[in-house]
């Protein structure tokens, strides 16, 4: 039977940062994962140059049921400790938008990074190993494809369901079951979202189609890209409101943020007052999208035909398009999941079980979702850091 103090299970952003920080505190740590190889969604994250945190982590980037839960570990291990491991370890990084940090270079430096430390601190790395179940004796006994493994603390680190085929399971939602503590419904986030086919018959020729805009769902809103798709809509826009977004919402989306359409239109009108709206239009949208929010509009005739009332409400169009999406991509293709285990059940320094002393949950398996733009990796850090500290 191997011993050891603190057994983590999912070799993850999360299972890592803490399997460092209880390694750096002289425990003896066994790191287990079921995939090949440790950090495969570090590794591809951010495109291969993996967003690491953000300059701007705030409580409103985070959704969870308690969002004041995150505050005290993204205080305790915040963006400028990572940011101060990156550049010791002499990995260069730029902003490239909104406050989103990447690799100058690749993703893999942040990963190596991260095993060079688990090696200084002599953490023990079990990849390909399967996990069974976890008893409470003596500590916990886990029973593993290698054999039973007994630990004086657990961390799971498992993640969520997100992208099965690089090895998402709903393993850590099953351990918290299995210890009585309560789950907060799990679903898809940053998530492109699907159109019902009459409404995506019309936007066909949009597909590949992309504009910066703003996509919002009554207070919240994004402004970013919204991209048109073979399925639906997409962009960083509309993956930031599909964390928001539950069925039946209707989103407003904005095809053409910062721009005066209505005034704009008036103007050509003097201008060129024979032209069509579509061309008239399409000084601010790409055309193909005018083309088709003149069809929706149901004006007809040229821009000197239109009164101001009707220019305005083209422009109202084009400003508040409203789109009633019927799903999501799903798992397949979401970056992250939301809900996940109650915060309720959690001590918010700790990430320690209230209940279960000695067992720990980090990461995306706990109800904390970050907004795109390096917050899931902050949190992964900041959560695993936390844990890391007591286990
Ligand atoms: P993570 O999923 O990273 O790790 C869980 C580990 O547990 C995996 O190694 C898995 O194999 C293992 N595991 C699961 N079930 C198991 C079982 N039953 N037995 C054994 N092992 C098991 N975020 C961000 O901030 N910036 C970015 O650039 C990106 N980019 C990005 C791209 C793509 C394509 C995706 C899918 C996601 C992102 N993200 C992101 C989100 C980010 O990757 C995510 O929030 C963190 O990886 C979560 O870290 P965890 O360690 O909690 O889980």
């Amino acid at each position: 039977m191997m011993q050891v103090d603190v057994a983590i299970l999912g070799a993850g952003a999360a299972g890592m940062m803490a399997a460092i920080e209880a390694g750096r505190r002289g425990r003896r740590v066994l790191l287990i994962d079921h995939a090949k190889a440790a950090g495969e969604k570090i590794r591809i994250s951010g495109g291969g140059r993996c967003n690491f945190t953000n300059l701007h982590i705030r409580p409103e980037c985070f959704l969870s049921q308690n969002p004041r839960f995150a505050l005290s570990a993204l205080k305790r291990f915040t963006q400028w400790d990572f940011i101060a491991r990156v550049d010791a370890a002499g990995i260069k990084w730029h902003e490239k938008t909104l406050g989103q940090l990447f690799c100058n270079g690749s993703s893999r430096e942040i990963l190596s990074m991260l095993l060079r430390e688990l090696a200084e601190f002599g953490v023990t790395i079990w990849l390909e190993t399967e996990i069974g179940s976890i008893r409470r004796r003596n500590g916990f006994q886990i029973e593993t494809s290698r054999g039973i493994v007994s630990a004086a603390s657990v961390i799971v680190a498992t993640g969520g369901k997100s992208i099965p085929k690089m090895g998402a399971t709903g393993f850590g939602y099953r351990v918290a079951e299995s210890f009585g503590l309560p789950l907060v419904e799990t679903r898809p986030g940053l998530v492109p979202l699907t159109l019902a086919e009459q409404v995506l018959e019309p936007l066909k020729p949009l597909s590949g189609t992309s504009v910066e805009g703003r996509a919002s769902l009554g207070p919240v809103g994004f402004d970013e890209a919204i991209l048109f798709t073979h399925r639906g809509i997409s962009g960083p826009a509309i993956l930031q409101i599909s964390s928001y977004w539950r069925e039946g919402d209707t989103l407003n989306l904005d095809l053409a943020r910062g721009v005066d359409v209505a005034q704009g239109l008036r103007e050509a009108r003097q201008d060129a007052g024979r032209v069509q709206l579509r061309t008239a239009l399409a000084r601010f949208v790409p055309e193909k999208l005018a083309r088709h929010l003149e069809t929706v509009s149901t004006l007809t005739g040229n821009l000197a035909d239109q009164n101001n009332a009707r220019l305005d409400k083209l422009a109202a169009l084009v400003h508040g398009y409203p789109i009633t999406p019927v799903g999501s991509e799903g798992y397949r293709t979401a970056e992250v999941t939301l809900g996940g285990v109650s915060t309720d059940a959690l001590d918010a320094r700790t990430m320690q079980a209230k209940d279960v002393p000695g067992l720990f949950f980090v990461g995306e398996v706990v109800d904390v979702t970050g907004w795109l733009g390096g917050y899931n990796f902050q949190w992964a850090w900041s959560s695993g850091w936390a844990a890391g500290q007591v286990a």
